[in-house]
């Protein structure tokens, strides 16, 4: 009975869960921590929004088991966000399936078509759903740059060639998590000629498709035609709508892959409360204005972060989408890693963060900083950080 069990022996602790528990110390000793750590949205969604979940809510007929694919009204919805955002043609019905969050879509996806021993290409670093998703499931990563330059694409061809056996699956993230890195339809294009060359499915997510800035869109892989052959993709109204804790998300695409997909669901659940899901039909079928404010917000917070942080001393590189920075640790703290990087700078400057090395290897040496704080406190944080880093490195274990 003392053995440990086959899945959780393949889950580490969770890195970022260290940093986390001394910032709930230091919050329930009464110290101002500005949070920068978590990717949580800090407004509220529209309020026609919470305004239909509440009118569908009381409505008695509204709480029984809902569809687990989701209902046909909100698949129908994502369909027309698809075609007017990128112009691609969805059949609700074989194209598009609900999930509860691209979290979870990404985790069934995974369950749904990894079989135990599967090598899956997976970005380093990475959001951690990537990777472990498909370790959960059984199979084995063999990690790929974010960068999306040659050195990316002479990466996939090497772990086609020397990987046994061959990977099944590539996961692409951009805008990433954590870097921020975003690549343009061209990539798109040459991945999915790629794909189809070494019969690889794609999972592409697009988490942060609406946080792009400086008037750069950001695009869909679905645009490139044929891609629906090898792809499918992953979007969330977690960041695009603040509506994070409904957990409301979509994956579309490969009608062979989403089958897959919502048949695992059709067992593992009953879908999404039904007055989450009309409520979420009314942010995508009403007025979009909320989502380019929600845009202009993070774009604000992100240059006034890359100012008030460059004055400090901390030269931040300008994030072109996501709601994140990916901030290489300043010279003076390299040598201390980027966990006790981070540790240091909530005890001694009250700020945090997350460290790189929370995802994956290639994260070392970074922390990723969120801007899920307001103008007036983000200032405040580089104003901490200024005194911090003038102060210099205390050794491991030398902090409060
Ligand atoms: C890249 C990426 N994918 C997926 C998710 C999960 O989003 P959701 O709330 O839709 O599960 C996140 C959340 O931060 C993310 O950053």
């Amino acid at each position: 009975m003392s053995e440990e069990f086959y899945r959780i022996k393949r889950l580490p602790p969770y890195v970022i869960a260290e940093v986390n528990a001394m910032r709930h110390a230091a919050r329930q000793s009464g110290r101002d921590i500005i949070d920068l750590g978590m990717g949580n949205p800090d407004h509220p969604p529209p309020k026609h929004v919470t305004d239909k979940l509440c009118e569908v809510a009381a409505k008695p007929g509204a709480h029984g088991y809902s569809q687990s694919k989701g209902i046909p009204g909100l698949r129908k919805a994502q369909a027309n966000y698809y075609a007017r955002r990128f112009g691609v043609e969805l059949d609700p019905e074989r194209e598009v399936v609900v999930t509860m969050g691209s979290k979870e879509g990404l985790s069934s996806m995974a369950t749904a078509i990894t079989a135990p021993g599967d090598v899956v290409l997976a970005p380093s670093p990475s959001y951690p759903i990537h990777t472990f998703g498909f370790i959960i499931a059984g199979a084995t990563i063999r990690s790929v740059p974010t960068t999306p330059d040659e050195h990316y694409w002479k990466a996939l061809d090497n772990a086609m060639a020397f990987t046994v056996p061959r990977p099944t699956v590539l996961v692409v993230n951009y805008p990433s998590n954590p870097t921020a890195e975003t690549v343009d339809l061209a990539f798109y294009d040459r991945l999915v000629d790629w794909a189809r060359e070494n019969s690889v499915w794609v999972m592409s997510d697009l988490a942060y498709s609406e946080l792009y800035y400086d008037g750069k869109p950001t695009r869909s892989i679905l645009e490139v035609p044929g891609a629906k052959d090898v792809a499918v993709e992953f979007t969330s109204m977690s960041k695009t709508y603040s509506m994070a804790g409904w957990r409301m998300g979509f994956a579309v695409g490969n009608q062979k892959l989403i089958a897959a997909l919502t048949r695992v669901k059709s067992y593992l659940d009953y879908g999404a409360f039904t007055p989450i899901q009309a409520a979420a039909v009314a942010a995508l079928n009403g007025p979009q204005d909320v989502v380019e404010e929600n845009r202009k917000r993070y774009q604000h917070r992100r240059d006034v972060m890359v100012e008030s942080f460059g004055r400090a001393g901390w030269d931040i590189p300008v994030p072109p989408a996501s709601m994140f920075a990916w901030a290489p640790i300043p010279e003076a703290f390299q040598d201390v890693g980027s966990l006790e990087f981070s540790k240091q700078l909530l005890e001694r400057a009250g700020v945090a963060v997350a460290a790189g090395v929370g995802y994956g290897e290639e994260g070392e040496g970074y922390v990723r900083i969120a801007m899920v704080e307001n103008e007036q406190r983000i200032r405040q944080a580089a104003r901490n950080v200024k005194r911090f880093l003038s102060e210099g490195a205390a050794k491991p274990g030398e902090t409060e």
